[in-house]
């Protein structure tokens, strides 16, 4: 890890602070929230087949100026995708939306269906270099074992749900073990952001260093090695979210920080029964 990367288990670097597309629907606020994103010095954007934002993703990538090499650009096959081939075509579809020519990171987006096949996919193109790494978003330490013990290539990154309420601290030795990134979504909290930034261990350690509640969020998962993909549509937020390495919490501020962890996700994970059954109606804006 260097001071705002972490190191792949394919050597390659990855940006701990990116930037998240999620719930950005429209496409013009999009590329203008990517292109402030980039101005502001972020070199990593998140975008899935499921968001419908990979074209203005790509659009504000083309236009930025930023060099191609600089930049991690992740996007996720959609579960409906998983078959063998056409997971491989849905990739292709996404890099023609985004007019890209390669992917930093293609991750399986949630372990439903078949994912088995998905991954052999994404497997021949990490070969051909189509895509420059692959992973998973949404596994428990279980599935993420299983596709391990299974196939050739582990997977990069876990992108899954953390932030103050959901810290993942029984997944994490499991991903350590394995070598396998973890990257944040959800890491201000989505939508229990007000309620999150009024906590005492939050406010006290802003005030102690003359920074935001959203910084310390922020902070508190990347001094830990985590990855953070923050979204927002402001300028000033998206600039806020990224100025977070010129300062360190205390541990008497990360033990505070640590505790307020309930160890439930707010959005949900892939081995709740009710959670699955409703997939069968989820939707996707691109696939
Ligand atoms: N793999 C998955 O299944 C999955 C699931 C969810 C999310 N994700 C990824 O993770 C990214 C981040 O997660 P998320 O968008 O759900 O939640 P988030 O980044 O935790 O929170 C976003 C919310 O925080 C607000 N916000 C941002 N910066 C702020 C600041 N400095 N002060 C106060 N409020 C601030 C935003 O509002 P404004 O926009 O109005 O500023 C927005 O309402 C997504 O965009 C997506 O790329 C992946």
């Amino acid at each position: 890890m260097t001071r705002n990367t972490l190191t792949l288990n394919t050597g390659a670097h990855m940006p701990l602070v990116g930037f998240g597309t999620y719930q950005v629907t429209d496409p013009a606020e999009c590329e203008r929230a990517v292109l402030t994103a980039l101005q502001a010095g972020y070199r990593l954007i998140d975008t899935a087949q499921n968001y419908g934002t990979e074209a203005p993703v790509g659009k504000a990538v083309r236009e930025s100026g930023v060099p191609r090499g600089e930049l991690s650009i992740t996007s996720k096959v959609w579960f409906r995708n998983h078959k063998a081939g056409e997971c491989c075509a849905s990739v292709l579809r996404s890099l023609e939306r985004m007019g890209l020519d390669h992917l930093d990171l293609m991750l399986i987006h949630w372990p439903f269906g078949d994912v088995y096949a998905a991954w052999r996919d994404l497997e021949a193109l990490y070969r051909e270099g189509v895509v420059r790494a692959i992973g998973v978003s949404n596994f428990g330490p279980d599935r993420l074992i299983d596709l391990i013990n299974f196939n050739t290539v582990t997977p990069a990154v876990n992108q899954i749900e953390t932030h103050l309420y959901c810290q993942q601290q029984a997944a994490r030795p499991w991903l350590q073990k394995y070598g396998v990134a973890q990257q944040a979504y959800a890491p201000l909290g989505q939508n229990r952001i007000g309620e999150m930034f009024a906590l005492p261990a939050v406010t006290a350690a802003a005030a102690a260093h003359g920074k935001t509640p959203a910084q310390v969020a922020l902070r508190f998962l990347v001094q830990q090695g985590i990855a953070v993909i923050p979204k927002s549509t402001h300028p000033d937020r998206i600039r806020e979210n990224i100025d977070i390495f010129d300062f360190s919490l205390t541990e008497a501020e990360m033990a505070a920080l640590r505790a307020l962890d309930t160890a439930k996700p707010m959005i949900g994970t892939a081995d709740q029964p009710a959670r699955v059954e409703s997939s069968k109606n989820w939707t996707s804006k691109e696939l």
